[in-house]
């Protein structure tokens, strides 16, 4: 896979439109950056097919961050100074993002994060940041969601938090989680952190298990979260978990091998959808990718091109700030993760699903709307 070391070959030439795309292709989220380019692929392939954008051919460009906030950040400037993209898409990971989106920012050249739902992202301080961009909801709207779904649905009273404390995404979720959960009348029994990549959460475990809480909430990502619920149940936690979108990869299966059987994550989409929409791009997906299922961060890949190519299309000029101006309109754009409108801070509005595991697969439980 490339990575950010790669040789880039030819400058920009004027008759192709150059667009950047930065993921996680290798490390321990390498299904994010995966997913999201697949999906990426898919929409700049199907607008090169109608003749591209104004006569011009559509070239993407993507690095790998390697899962490194520090990574993410070359690529990105990579992206503008070298290969002159008019807009860049990803990060997933919010603090990957969060590291991007200075870099849009200075150098006037849009970025849409196809997937990172930390508020922060698209805002610095109070300020929106007039250059970034996403096609997901956020984060306080997910926490909310599993807050609402833990005490409304499963009648859940008392709930241990475990949290990824060097990961922006992981830490807000927790917070957004238990402001709610505690407003509808939950007790959080404990809350303890670990860092990605951790290979021993027995402790933490097992001063959980002594309050014995009706639920784990571990807003991580799928690593982590995996190796996690095995080393729960060997130490006897019968309890479900519950997550965030960050459990969503084909991996979390591989790794879990059973553990989280009973257990409950939000995401943005479910493959179980019988919307026209959702299964004709399920069929394209397969086609292209080997049968393969795609995950929200495919779909959300998908869908974060097609709103920059449109917004292309549209600008009066190929330049930064136009095509800025005419991705902030996004109105009721039709997406498959759902329509897109973006709001005053660059984020849309969009109803989350809940996905509960059985047999070691995963299940649509429910839709939450804003
Ligand atoms: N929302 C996560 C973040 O901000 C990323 C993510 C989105 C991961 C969707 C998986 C699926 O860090």
């Amino acid at each position: 896979p490339p990575t950010a070391e790669t040789k880039v070959s030819a400058a920009p030439t004027s008759d192709t439109i150059v667009i950047g795309h930065v993921g996680s292709l290798t490390g321990n989220e390498a299904t994010f950056g995966q997913s999201s380019d697949n999906g990426i692929k898919l929409a700049v392939e199907e607008i090169n097919k109608k003749n591209g954008i104004k006569g011009k051919k559509v070239v993407l460009k993507t690095y790998d961050s390697q899962g490194k906030p520090e990574e993410a950040a070359v690529a990105a400037t990579r992206l503008v100074t070298q290969d002159k993209v008019i807009t860049f898409l990803g990060e997933v990971a919010s603090s990957r993002s969060i590291a991007m989106a200075p870099i849009a920012d200075s150098n006037k050249i849009p970025m849409i994060s196809n997937a990172s739902t930390n508020p922060k992202v698209t805002k610095d301080g109070d300020k929106t940041r007039p250059y970034v961009f996403r096609v997901c909801y956020i984060d306080p709207f997910q926490g909310t969601v599993m807050a609402k779904f833990a005490v409304e649905n499963k009648k859940f009273k008392k709930v241990a938090i475990l949290r990824d404390v060097g990961n922006d995404y992981s830490v807000g979720l927790a917070n957004f989680f238990t402001e709610t959960f505690k407003k509808l009348g939950g007790e959080i029994t404990d809350d303890v952190s670990f860092k990605a990549g951790d290979q021993d959460f027995k402790a933490q475990l097992t001063k959980i298990k002594g309050k014995n809480p009706d639920a784990l909430y571990v807003p991580g990502y799928y690593t982590d979260v995996a190796l996690l619920a095995r080393q729960a149940r060997e130490l006897g936690l019968k309890q479900p978990l519950m997550g965030g979108d960050g459990w969503d990869s084909t991996k979390l299966f591989e790794i879990a091998k059973g553990a989280l059987d009973g257990s409950y994550f939000s995401n943005h989409y479910s493959p179980e959808d019988k919307s026209p929409t959702v299964q004709d791009f399920i069929t394209k997906y397969k086609a292209a990718y080997g049968g393969a299922t795609p995950d929200a961060l495919a779909v959300l890949g998908y869908d974060a091109a097609n709103v920059a190519l449109a917004a292309i299309e549209k600008a009066k000029e190929i330049t930064g700030p136009a095509v800025r101006d005419e991705i902030e309109k996004t109105k009721d754009f039709k997406g498959v993760s759902g329509s897109i409108s973006l709001d005053a801070d660059h984020n849309p509005v969009k109803s989350s699903v809940v996905i509960g595991i059985e047999k070691n697969t995963a299940k649509y439980a429910a839709t939450i709307n804003p």
